[in-house]
């Protein structure tokens, strides 16, 4: 394929401040990789918003594109395992990090990085769930190996409103769970319902302050995406055998806890992680979101957005104000 122009959203460094536009860029200068895929949607998620402020934790070079999420057509390959014209998706490793990411027209990775868009799924839909709606879907999987079912009792989702929690709670409930969500959202009551939720608790309710090791045991799964007392909270208040997913940190990355939850009530403390989940499980559980976990409910959750009125997007994640997904839609795609 002949070098082609196409636009992206890049972030450059200026004295102490990091400064976002949309720039014209070439194909030409994206790295090498098996596969050069035109991105159609890409998603906002909370690391896309660090990478775009700058946060060196997350990306170490600028300018940068970022974008940790893109589906879109494949363009060239030189992989036998894709053809120009296949239907993809590629959401972690270290697309958006430290390779230009999904805010581009344009992206070239590695086939290992490479998924099959499932049948049933759109290019449009599988943005919808992008890496928040993954890591709900990989917590709810290895919850679920570690003995989480439907009649186990109810499933606490924290940070709810949020990309991560919106999808688990829409994916619980479309898989029977009882689900609670606890939101910092006082207004937010009517799409937690309408995702699923069959309690709502404000965020204070998942907050104790009094250093108690255990609680009233009262979960039997947590997806936590909020993390620091919270998470202390909410495994002081599970119950036997009882599962919790740690995916996230935007309420602190700290954890003060003690082991008796884990002694004397056998819980268990999964660790998530999606960006580097192994492609054999990443497969099975994009197969599981593309049927059983498909949630009828992807418009609600579902905010489009083009390149150029993504940055106001970008602070109010970052304020922990975001509702839902904000889905990138780059401009010339068709609706699929
Ligand atoms: N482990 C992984 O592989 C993985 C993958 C994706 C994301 N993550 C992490 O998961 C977290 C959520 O990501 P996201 O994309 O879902 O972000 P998001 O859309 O911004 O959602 C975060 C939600 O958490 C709540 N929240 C915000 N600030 C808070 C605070 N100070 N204290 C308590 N709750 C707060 C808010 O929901 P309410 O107002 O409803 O409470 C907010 O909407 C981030 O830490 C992200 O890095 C990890």
């Amino acid at each position: 394929m002949s070098t082609q122009s196409y636009q992206a959203l890049v972030v450059r460094q200026s004295e102490k401040t990091f400064v976002k536009s949309i720039e014209d860029l070439s194909t030409d200068d994206l790295p090498e990789g098996e596969v050069l895929i035109r991105v159609h949607y890409s998603s906002l998620n909370y690391k896309d918003a660090m990478s775009a402020s700058g946060n060196r934790a997350i990306t170490r070079h600028f300018p940068h594109t970022p974008g940790i999420d893109a589906s879109g057509v494949v363009a060239e390959s030189s992989s036998s395992d894709f053809q120009a014209g296949d239907s993809v998706l590629v959401t972690g490793y270290d697309l958006g990090m430290n390779t230009p990411g999904g805010f581009g027209e344009y992206i070239r990775v590695p086939a290992s990085w490479v998924v099959p868009l499932p049948e049933t799924l759109s290019l449009n839909e599988s943005m919808v769930y992008g890496t928040a709606g993954f890591t709900a879907a990989l917590s709810i999987y290895r919850m679920e190996a570690n003995g989480l079912d439907a009649e186990s009792g109810s499933v606490l989702v924290t940070g709810a409103t949020g990309g991560v929690g919106s999808m688990a709670v829409a994916i619980l409930e479309n898989a029977g769970y009882n689900v609670v969500a606890a939101t910092g959202k006082p207004d937010a009551s009517e799409y937690l319902r309408s995702l699923g939720a069959t309690e709502i608790l404000a965020r204070e309710d998942v907050h104790d302050d009094s250093a108690r090791p255990l609680t009233k045991e009262t979960w039997s799964g947590v997806v936590d995406s909020v993390g620091g007392n919270t998470l202390a909270t909410a495994i002081a208040g599970t119950r036997y055998r009882g599962t919790i997913a740690t995916c996230g940190l935007v309420g602190s990355h700290e954890l003060a806890t003690t082991v008796y939850p884990f002694i004397l009530r056998g819980i268990s403390l999964l660790g998530i992680d999606s960006a580097n989940c192994p492609m054999s499980d990443r497969k099975a559980i994009w197969g599981k979101i593309s049927k059983e976990w498909k949630v009828g409910c992807l418009d609600e959750i579902a905010r489009p957005f083009g390149l150029e009125n993504l940055e106001p997007e970008i602070d109010r994640i970052l304020n922990g104000q975001q509702t839902g997904r904000v889905v990138l839609a780059h401009s010339g795609v068709s609706n699929g």
